[in-house]
């Protein structure tokens, strides 16, 4: 199948362009795929739709890079319509088997066109020689159907090599419509067996009636499951999106086929991260990207011509059993000119006018001494505060506030003499990565006029500030 380079859409306006995070060229963008290394370059995948800004039938859109922050556009790499795979190429994952790159991905069938809650869904693998064009596999299926005892609900291969063997895990449902992952073994990539059911969801309202993209690895000794649950119901401050990405640390036995996890914890705590995927860099840190969207949100990018974008690029480490995320050592390569540079001890500070809104900033303040117990940072428009996070010191909140309907989302620190902010601005996101990856935020924020950026606190602070402008990367 092959793409109609006449009807793709066009982007009719770049305000909301982002610069140096991936996004699609037009159309729409979902769930980051098959993120691998192979022969030189990082190549990432994703949920496209070159026809439209909205979701539609998935293709996979492709870009590749050396150094995960310059990133070269490829054709795309699956377009769906064969028989094994003709409503769509779902998401999945990729891995590199004698000089090849193999594609594990979901074929999507309706049962009956336009009536979308009726389908059923596969596995099939594409592979490429040279990481541009692919060939779908002439035996597809890889596997043709779940277990009897599941729903239609059967996608999201995500693929790994473990001594000498090959597994997936596949996110599903069971006929109870909980959440639940399936795993599978393979001696070739072509030939799968399933080996069982290795997590469950305790319940749909606690854990989720469905878990999507789930990733299985090793980091730290243990073994981390990254899911997507749909269902979770929101409680309090937690699970405040419509659906959540989070992990479970635990250990995979291999020859029991079973799972040992602990507590379900969310992964970042902003409004837009989704469908995260994770890879193993060649110097053996394990990267993860995310959809920096959510479903159903309001994107107001797509009467210009397209929609979604992916997160930076980020480094996941484990410290006691807490996932920390911080952006890769490469996103520094993306630094230009010093916007901001020095050291105050005040109750305000302005940034105002950047003129360029492009920038990554970096504050460290200095708890210790401090009198105050509030500290606030806010992006300002007009005299209206868009965004803002502050900090309490008395119970180590954090309340990220966005501008707009469903304002807040919040999370907590552990005890910390320290508050470090890194954030990353761009034309249309703001990550915002706290004491060294403790806490995330992810956003979509559309702010396309000058903004100041204002740091506030109750008592005098120590705060030492540095910025930078950063080079566009399309
Ligand atoms: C997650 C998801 C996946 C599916 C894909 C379809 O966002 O729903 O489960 O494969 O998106 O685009």
């Amino acid at each position: 199948m092959k793409i109609d380079e006449s009807e793709i859409i066009k982007v009719t306006n770049n305000r909301y362009r982002l610069n140096y995070h991936l996004m699609p060229t037009s159309g729409w963008m979902n769930d980051p795929n098959g993120f691998v290394y192979f022969k030189g370059y990082y190549h990432i995948f994703y949920q496209y739709y070159p026809y439209d800004s909205q979701w539609g039938p998935m293709h996979w859109g492709h870009a590749r890079s050396k150094n995960l922050i310059d990133w070269e556009r490829l054709p795309a790499a699956l377009v769906p319509g064969d028989k094994e795979d003709e409503d769509g190429c779902f998401s999945g994952s990729a891995i590199v088997k004698d000089d090849k790159l193999y594609l594990i991905y979901t074929g999507h069938h309706y049962y009956v066109k336009n009536d979308p809650d009726n389908f059923w869904q596969n596995q099939n693998l594409a592979f490429s020689e040279d990481g541009i064009n692919f060939t779908k596999y002439e035996n597809n299926p890889i596997i043709a159907n779940p277990p009897k005892d599941n729903t239609i609900h059967f996608r999201d291969p995500k693929v790994w090599e473990h001594n000498g063997k090959y597994y997936v895990v596949i996110g599903s449902q069971n006929q109870e419509e909980v959440g639940r992952i399936l795993m599978y073994e393979s001696e070739d990539l072509l030939d799968w067996v399933f080996k069982g059911v290795i997590a469950e969801s305790k319940s749909s309202k606690i854990e989720g009636f469905m878990w999507e993209c789930p990733d299985l690895f090793r980091l730290n000794g243990k073994d981390i499951l990254l899911l997507s649950p749909q269902g979770i119901e929101s409680e309090n401050k937690k699970y405040l999106n419509l659906f959540q990405t989070g992990y479970f640390v635990g250990q995979l036995d291999y020859d029991q086929v079973s799972y040992e996890r602990d507590k379900f914890t969310e992964l970042d705590h902003g409004h837009d991260f989704y469908a995260t995927q994770t890879m193993l860099a060649q110097d053996g840190r394990r990267i993860v990207l995310g959809w920096m969207d959510m479903w159903e949100a309001k994107m107001p990018e797509q009467v210009d011509g397209w929609a979604g974008a992916l997160t930076l690029p980020r480094e996941l480490t484990l410290v006691d059993d807490h996932l920390y995320m911080n952006p890769v050592e490469e996103v520094k390569e993306l630094r230009t000119d010093k916007c901001v540079d020095g050291s105050i001890k005040n109750t305000k500070y302005l940034l105002a006018k950047l003129g360029k809104k492009e920038i990554e900033l970096n504050i460290d303040s200095q708890l210790e001494d401090w009198e105050g117990n509030i500290f606030t940072f806010s992006m300002i428009q007009k005299g209206e505060t868009k965004l803002s996070l502050t900090f309490n010191k008395d119970n180590q909140e954090l309340i990220l506030y966005r501008h707009g309907e469903d304002p807040n989302r919040y999370a907590n620190l552990e005890k910390c003499m320290r508050l470090k902010l890194q954030i990353f601005i761009d034309r249309s996101s703001i990550e915002l990565f706290i004491n060294d990856g403790e806490v995330v935020f992810s956003e979509r924020i559309y702010l396309i006029d000058n903004y100041d950026i204002s740091l506030e606190s109750d008592s005098p602070i120590d705060m030492g500030i540095q910025g930078y402008f950063l080079k566009g990367c399309e």
